[in-house]
């Protein structure tokens, strides 16, 4: 997607060799313009999948997901982020999720009133990088018995194994933008 690449040249900033700050317009304040673009983006993207909802994940991915449902016209669900091991988790369906940024294993968490068998999910997030948080969302999503139609990233970074992990176990992965390479000399995409 030619403006949001034109937004993360701009804007974005490398950290060390693998992170990219979007703060300026996804991660802290919010681009309300560019997002609506790519919400548009996305119904492009899966508009022939039917999609009766949208999945994501607290807290970047909930500003993503909302204003693209309204271009799919379905509900948002954001599963939960559970620190504590053992809370309550009666009617719940939850996944176990390593991160490799924070070298932390954190816990997601979905109601199972907001999840159905007959539910046709998109699940939308700002990062792809190993994907441990897609599988775990992957994960609820098969737990409820509901169809996982495809996953939208915002920014893939083509450099780590997630998009491949995804791609290779017969998931629909669109990103609207993949860094190929970044360092502070700038941003290559694919
Ligand atoms: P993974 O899910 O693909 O395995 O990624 P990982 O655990 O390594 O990522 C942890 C968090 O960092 C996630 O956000 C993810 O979206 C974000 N992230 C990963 N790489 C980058 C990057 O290069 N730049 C930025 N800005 N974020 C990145 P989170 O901790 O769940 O936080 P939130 O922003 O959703 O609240
Ligand atoms: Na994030
Ligand atoms: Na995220």
């Amino acid at each position: 997607m030619k403006l949001l690449k034109e937004v993360i040249v701009e804007k974005g900033k490398v950290r060390g060799e693998d992170v990219l700050k979007v703060d300026s317009f996804l991660n802290h304040q919010l681009d309300i313009n560019l997002l609506n673009e790519m919400g548009k983006e996305f119904k492009n993207r899966f508009k022939d999948e039917n999609i009766t909802k949208i999945l994501t994940i607290e807290a970047s991915g909930i500003a993503i997901a909302a204003i693209a449902a309204q271009y799919f016209n379905v509900p948002v669900v954001f599963a939960k982020k559970v620190e504590s091991k053992n809370v309550d988790n009666d009617n719940a369906y939850e996944s176990k999720v390593y991160s490799f940024t924070k070298d932390k294993t954190y816990s997601i968490r979905v109601c199972k009133d907001y999840l159905n068998p007959t539910d046709n999910i998109l699940v939308l997030d700002d990062f792809l990088a190993n994907a441990q948080a897609a599988l775990g969302l992957k994960d609820v999503v098969d737990q409820s018995g509901a169809n996982l139609a495809g996953i939208g990233i915002v920014i893939e970074k083509g450099f780590q194994d997630g998009g491949k992990l995804l791609r290779e176990s017969g998931i629909k992965v669109e990103s609207l933008a993949i860094v190929k390479s970044m360092s502070t000399d700038g941003i290559k995409f694919a």
